[in-house]
């Protein structure tokens, strides 16, 4: 199978590791790829906003299947476009990504279906938005209502904070993302990642993690994109996934197909785990990153074959098995990174540190210049290990940062700290 990925993240970088260890697998593109990438795929220089450039090269190069990892393109029909070309994709309708691209549709849906998640109301103005937190009082939660690659969402404690955040979203803080604002019940209780596959009809469970969003040690600081992350969530027992499934996929599932648009691809459920069970705080139409890294280091089976059978409505055919084994991954970040990541400075050792063990180094914003490897993003290496334990994965991805020589990065020195506790307790 001629496979094209879409995506240059560490999220990417994972799954074309893994999608490149399928035996059905006899080329893999990406684009546009990163350094990482390049070592296990062919990176093609492709803008995933040209959808027409994208749909002529898989014409060109008799590609079989296309696999969308970022929620941009999907968000703007970027699968429409290439199955209206006749090309298998993974990844959902433009339609049925609005589960993403607009956390007041998510709401309306939850309202109508009976999904259980936090009280809300909808907003396209300030004035009656302010009225309704003072009404409701803090803690409160304020989301921009479209994409606003994870920083539209303040959780505020202050109720001055929460009327600034209405005012920011409104001012444009957000451009057209934040033209609506979500208003919402503040959630109490633990947090999970719980990814599914779906295919229109079917969805079967795809693994849990959590992940570390907040910038510095002991989940502190400003929100990011997601700083480490560890699999399994013990929290997510057996019995939590299927109370999930019941509760809150399944009802999603027919509803979205009730609405004339089903559900395909991955359905990432940003969970609160709270004393009355789980309650939806967003979906995601994708795979999460940095959960995906720690997800590919412990799936036994061919992700190739699993995201083929979610394109073609085959979900019902097939079972997922997990490495028992917990993976860690630690996010490597450039100094200033959410705000301001400084772009440009070198990075050595990399392919050394990764040699040998239960860790791979999977890159995120990195380039090459010049032949040296050099940050070119916010989120820069991801190092992902496994262990026995979730104390023992995070040891080895640590010894494994130790080798690294990249005075300008920075990472989190207790990703996995509530797992930890857990097995020491
Ligand atoms: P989101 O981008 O919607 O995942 O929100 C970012 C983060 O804000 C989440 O990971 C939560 O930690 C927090 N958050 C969002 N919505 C709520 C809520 N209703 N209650 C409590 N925390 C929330
Ligand atoms: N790590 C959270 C996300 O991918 O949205």
């Amino acid at each position: 199978m001629k496979v094209l990925l879409i995506g240059s993240g560490g999220r990417e970088h994972a799954l074309a590791w893994k999608i490149a260890a399928s035996p059905v697998l006899t080329q893999l593109f990406c684009a546009p790829g990163n350094p990482g990438m390049a070592a296990v795929a062919d990176c093609v220089p492709l803008d995933p906003a040209d959808h027409a450039a994208i749909t002529a090269f898989c014409r060109e190069n008799a590609v079989d299947f296309v696999v969308i990892g970022p929620e941009a393109p999907l968000v703007a029909g970027l699968a429409d476009d290439l199955r209206a070309a006749g090309i298998s994709v993974f990844g959902p309708s433009k339609a049925a990504a609005r589960l993403e691209g607009s956390k007041g549709f998510t709401k309306d849906l939850c309202a109508r279906f009976g999904i259980p998640t936090g009280d809300y109301q909808r907003f396209s103005e300030a004035g009656p938005a302010k009225d309704y937190i003072r009404s409701k009082g803090v803690p409160i939660v304020v989301k921009a209502d479209g994409l606003a690659a994870g920083k539209g969402v303040v959780v505020a404690f202050g109720l001055e904070e929460a009327l600034d955040a209405v005012d920011a979203c409104f001012d444009g803080a957000f451009g057209g993302a934040g033209a609506e604002v979500v208003v919402e019940e503040y959630l109490e209780g633990e947090e999970a990642s719980f990814f599914c596959l779906c295919d229109g009809r079917t969805a079967i469970p795809f693994g849990t993690a959590q992940d570390h969003k907040r910038v510095g040690e002991g989940d502190t600081g400003v929100n990011t994109g997601g700083m480490g992350a560890y699999s399994p969530a013990p929290v997510m027992t057996d019995a939590m996934i299927e109370r999930t499934m019941r509760e809150l996929i399944e009802p999603t599932m027919r509803g979205m197909a009730e609405l004339g648009s089903p559900f395909s691809g991955t359905l990432f459920a940003g969970l609160m785990i709270t004393s009355d069970g789980p309650r939806l705080i967003e979906y995601n139409t994708r795979f999460g990153d940095p959960e995906t890294q720690v997800l590919m280091l412990r799936l036994k089976d061919d992700i190739l074959l699993l995201l083929k059978a979610a394109a073609d409505g085959a979900l019902d055919q097939v079972s997922v098995r997990w490495n028992a084994e917990p993976a860690l991954t630690v996010v490597m970040a450039a100094r200033g990174y959410p705000a301001a990541p400084e772009k440009g400075s070198v990075i050595r050792g990399v392919d050394a540190a990764a040699a040998g063990g239960d860790v791979e180094i999977f890159h995120a914003g990195t380039a090459l210049r010049n032949g040296e490897l050099v940050a070119n993003g916010g989120r820069v290496l991801n190092v992902t290990a496994s262990g026995r334990s979730v104390s023992e994965a995070q040891k080895t991805a640590y010894e494994t940062i130790a080798r690294i020589d990249w005075p300008e990065g920075f990472y989190r020195r207790d990703i996995g700290w509530r797992a930890i506790e857990r097995e020491r307790s």
